[in-house]
């Protein structure tokens, strides 16, 4: 469904977050320079903070200077954005002080002219977000309480929910104010080109996808490797740990957008039906078979982290093997590793195809020297490639790997969005396809739960920064 993106407000809470400072102030300031968005929307930040409009106009302003990677440099349009930010000060768990944001809404709408078409924000901590929504709706911003022909949306940033019990009291307290079509769960790593290119590498493509399946494929690699630690996220770290932040998001969506089946359309529900059926086909992981399955470390030094508790066990690195129990990929197994302070940093898919019947041209090229594999790098290189067998040059028949690759810089001139613009304009548009829906939630937590409770009481490996990650991670591939 798309809905005009005219004359909206944008209505951010954690208006002074590292979030919003980065990502969102940038990418909504970009996009008006693009040409995506219409003049008249407002952006009303919402935080605890007691800052005047000015004082915030003055904050968001000295951080575009620094953030905006806009190719064209310029303070008057920076000045211009800012004059269209207003603020409200906030104690977020205060009903109170909601009366104040809804006359503000109300205000900024009526200044500009504007229905009151509204897209709330939580870039705040996930704790906050029941609290929040309760709130907004007592004051009448709710979403299923619609005026004036307005839509109302809600962006709500991961981790939704701590694992499988608290993500459905959230989706039962965010369900009881915004309907499903009104909730968009966010997770950046479906606005990057790559992810999103995944579908279409796979379903436009007829020489590849009849050789998707377990007929052909030995296993799938899906590697997220940072070669930097927990930067200054130690308290949030110490919450959420790797399994939380990385594994139930990121590497399960990759996971969903390389096992799902073909959809019956490309309507957002058809997409995210096919991915929740792969999340719920992940074979159950139990005690007995968590030893060879899960491997999680922590890197050293981590201890020693701001925020980070000196005998912390909590994990910095996840190596998991999945199987999914389904027709397509049964008995395939799906390595996913996982880290902070690793060797380097790349996100990348690796399909690895069955070995040929016959052998002829070893013993120099073993199969797994030379096996078929289709490489999908989501980044720092947005490529595919495809490594198959050729004929050294020379008298012996030797088999060496070789390499067709297709790179985005190369291949497209056009200038690419960040996720951060996509998924924005997504949401204002009304495009779910790009977002998380409830049972998906709900299925990747009961996974992160089942891998938590099978190592329970297990202590993670420590590993040497930029190395690659536990020595017992080897053991997933056994
Ligand atoms: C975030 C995680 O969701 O994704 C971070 O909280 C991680 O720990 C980041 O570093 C990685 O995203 P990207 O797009 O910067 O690679």
């Amino acid at each position: 469904m798309h809905e005009t993106s005219d004359n909206f407000t944008v209505v951010i809470f954690g208006a002074n977050s590292d979030l919003a400072a980065r990502k969102l102030y940038p990418s909504l300031y970009e996009l008006t320079q693009w040409g995506h968005l219409p003049v008249q929307y407002r952006i009303i930040g919402v935080g605890r903070a007691v800052l005047t409009h000015e004082e915030f106009r003055a904050q968001v302003f000295e951080k575009l200077l620094t953030l905006s990677t806009d190719t064209i440099f310029d303070e008057a349009r920076f000045k211009m954005f800012c004059s269209g930010l207003y603020y409200v000060n906030l104690d977020f768990t205060e009903s109170a002080g909601y009366q104040n944001l809804y006359k503000e809404v109300m205000n900024v709408s009526s200044e500009a002219g504007l229905c009151d078409h509204l897209l709330f924000y939580l870039a705040t901590p996930p704790d906050l977000a029941p609290v929040i929504v309760r709130n907004l709706n007592q004051a009448g911003l709710g979403g299923k309480k619609e005026s004036c022909s307005g839509w109302r949306k809600i962006i709500v940033e991961k981790p939704y929910g701590r694992n499988l019990q608290t993500a459905r009291e959230l989706n039962a307290v965010i369900g009881e104010v915004f309907r499903e079509d009104q909730i968009f769960r966010i997770d950046h790593y479906l606005g990057k080109e790559p992810v999103q290119n995944i579908m279409v590498f796979r379903f436009s493509n007829g020489i590849v996808e009849p050789l998707w399946t377990r007929n052909y494929i030995a296993n799938v690699e899906i590697t997220i490797a940072e070669d930097f630690g927990i930067r200054d996220r130690g308290a949030f770290y110490e919450e959420a740990g790797l399994l939380r932040d990385i594994l139930q998001n990121h590497a399960l969506q990759l996971l969903a957008a390389v096992a799902m089946e073909p959809p019956v359309d490309l309507s957002a529900d058809s997409v995210r039906d096919e991915k929740a059926k792969v999340l719920r086909s992940i074979r159950p992981f139990l005690p007995d078979n968590a030893e060879d399955s899960i491997v999680l470390g922590q890197y050293e030094g981590y201890r020693a982290e701001k925020n980070v508790a000196s005998d912390s066990t909590v994990e910095t690195y996840a190596a998991v093997k999945f199987y999914l129990d389904n027709w397509r990929w049964k008995d395939v197994p799906f390595f996913v590793k996982a880290g902070k302070n690793l060797a380097e940093t790349a996100t990348r898919i690796v399909i690895t195809f069955k070995c040929p019947p016959q052998n002829y041209f070893g013993p120099a090229a073993s199969c797994s020297y030379i096996a078929n594999q289709v490489i999908l790098c989501i980044q720092p290189e947005e490529t595919i490639a495809l490594r198959f067998g050729a004929k050294r040059p020379g008298e012996a028949v030797i088999t060496d790997p070789v390499y067709m690759k297709f790179d985005y810089k190369t291949s497209f001139t056009e200038a690419g969005m960040t996720p951060y613009h996509r998924l924005l304009l997504d949401a204002i548009a009304g495009e779910q396809m790009n977002f998380i829906r409830q049972d998906s939630v709900e299925h990747s937590w009961a996974i992160i739960d089942a891998i938590r409770d099978a190592v329970q009481g297990k202590l993670p490996e420590i590993y040497p920064i930029h190395s690659n990650g536990p020595d017992r991670a080897a053991r997933i591939y056994s």
